[in-house]
């Protein structure tokens, strides 16, 4: 098992005089004042969960937006402050940017053009041209940021994080001195198109020729590999070599690689077993809670891609069509809201609540009704009661590069009693093959994979989340992390 030691170690041995920078729209620390005083919260996603084990082990600097309100009186001249605030160990340093640059870059064109596009799940991308100069114009003030960290430094390695920064690499590769020497890596989060959507977008030209001044592009699933490969064929005419995944340009050779990404297996094994856990799990089968046979979970940012509708559509269906689980099974939804200030995020928080409330009123009988919502990001000795008490969570994403919460589940489901059903459209199926995969579309098949779940014998229950459990402990956040850096030192002279 590759561990945050390992990683630390091959950090300081293959970027050794490299100066490390990580970046990302998305910060890892999020600084807010509340009545009680100001307050650091961390966000909700996979991004930032998955690298800031990493920064903690290894130090450097990490360039993100600054995105709480009481973030501007929490940093120093240069704009950065160190984290995790309790115990620092590496330097946050915050990019501003004006409401009016926020709408355009991060509302605007990253998920309004980019991300549905990205996805492909009928919901058009909008193609605005503001929208698009925002975009440029937040990736120059990224590109500037980084310029400052890396001034007067000989060498420095630079990655850059998902699809808020198609443009930065090529900013950075023009602005650097001749004689900086500079390795570019871009790990991008979400999937990557077929060909023919991708050149839907006015600029795909431009965006392509941004993510080609990088040394190194990763994705999670090697199909993501190809359909970049294949949209820098089509549009850019360059050939690229689909055997090693290696395409020339501008007198370079780009590396673009598969690497699933994961999470701190051991970190949530040892958290899911705290004794605040224990307690929480009591309270969960309290009387006055969810005293009932069977319960369901499931954990989402609320997002239109992750199949929560779909979800309750096939929970309605199940009680419909088998009706002695009414009465006997609570399905626990915790969601948290994002990006709301996009109208198609702020309609799906609306048909949520709706589902919920029309599901809850066609069954509710006393005391019971199906659906718990939680708005919100849960505490986690309150998600990891319910991930070891729920008989199933369930991950139904209509589209989803990799989906870390199947994964989480997995590494806190210590007593391996659960059971993950999980959408065939999540890039994590196709390592997560003892997962009960689910159509989540197919809403009379979704219905009979939860009865046939919640009917699966102990044994074998215990036999695939044991399998599960191995799968993920063995390919941990370290081993995707020590994949991309080892891959990345072949740059590194
Ligand atoms: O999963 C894609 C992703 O962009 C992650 O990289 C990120 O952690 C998550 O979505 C959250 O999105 P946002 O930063 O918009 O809240």
């Amino acid at each position: 098992m590759v561990s945050a030691k390992d990683v630390q170690e091959l950090v300081k041995s293959k970027l050794k005089g490299y100066k490390f920078i990580i970046v990302s729209n998305r910060e890892p620390y999020i600084h807010m004042y509340t009545p009680d005083g100001v307050q650091v919260k961390t966000p909700a996603g996979g991004l930032t969960a998955a690298l800031d084990p990493l920064m903690q082990a290894t130090g450097g600097i990490w360039v993100a937006g600054g995105s709480g309100d009481a973030d501007r009186e929490n940093v120093d001249a240069q704009n950065r402050c160190r984290v995790p605030p309790a115990n620092p160990k590496y330097v946050l340093k915050r990019v501003w940017m004006s409401k009016n640059e926020v709408d355009k870059f991060y509302f605007g064109f990253s998920n309004q053009t980019l991300w549905p596009l990205c996805h492909n799940v009928f919901r058009g991308p909008v193609f605005d041209k503001s929208f698009w100069s925002g975009y440029k114009h937040s990736n120059t003030l990224y590109a500037e940021a980084i310029r400052q960290e890396t001034k007067g430094i000989d060498k420095a390695f630079i990655w850059f994080h998902d699809y808020h920064l198609g443009l930065a690499p090529k900013m950075v590769r023009n602005g650097a001195p001749k004689k900086q020497k500079l390795v570019l890596a871009h790990f991008w989060h979400i999937p990557w198109p077929t060909w023919d959507t991708f050149t839907l977008l006015p600029w795909a030209e431009e965006i392509l020729d941004g993510m080609l001044a990088n040394d190194l592009i990763g994705f999670h699933l090697p199909s993501y590999c190809v359909n970049f490969l294949a949209s820098v064929e089509k549009v850019m005419g360059i050939k690229p070599d689909y055997g090693t995944l290696n395409v020339k340009y501008k007198g370079r050779t780009i590396h673009v690689r598969p690497f699933p990404i994961s999470v701190d297996f051991d970190t949530i094994d040892k958290l899911a077993r705290n004794p605040g856990v224990k307690r929480e799990m009591k309270r969960v089968r309290a009387p006055q809670y969810i005293p009932y046979k069977y319960i369901g979970v499931g954990v989402d940012r609320i997002d239109y891609t992750k199949g929560i509708l779909e979800r309750f559509r096939a929970i309605d269906r199940f009680l419909e069509k088998y009706p002695e689980y009414q009465n006997n099974f609570v399905f626990v939804e915790a969601g948290a809201p994002s990006r709301t200030r996009i109208p198609d995020y702020m309609k799906l928080n609306e048909e949520i609540s709706k589902a919920v409330d029309k599901i809850n009123w066609k069954y509710m009988r006393g005391y019971w009704k199906p659906i718990i919502y939680i708005e919100g990001k849960l505490n986690p000795d309150r998600l990891f009661a319910l991930y070891r008490t729920a008989d199933l969570c369930v991950v139904s994403p209509i589209q989803d590069g990799m989906n870390l919460v199947a994964k989480e589940f997995i590494s806190a489901n210590v007593d391996c009693t659960g059971a993950l059903m999980l959408s065939k459209f999540a890039g994590a199926t196709e390592e997560l093959e003892d997962a009960v995969i689910i159509n989540p579309y197919d809403v009379e098949g979704f219905a009979d994979a939860i009865k046939d779940t919640l009917d699966m014998s102990p044994k074998e229950k215990r036999r695939r989340m044991k399998s599960l459990r191995s799968h993920v402990n063995r390919n941990n956040v370290f081993k995707w992390l020590s994949d991309f850096i080892c891959e990345v030192a072949k740059f590194i002279s």
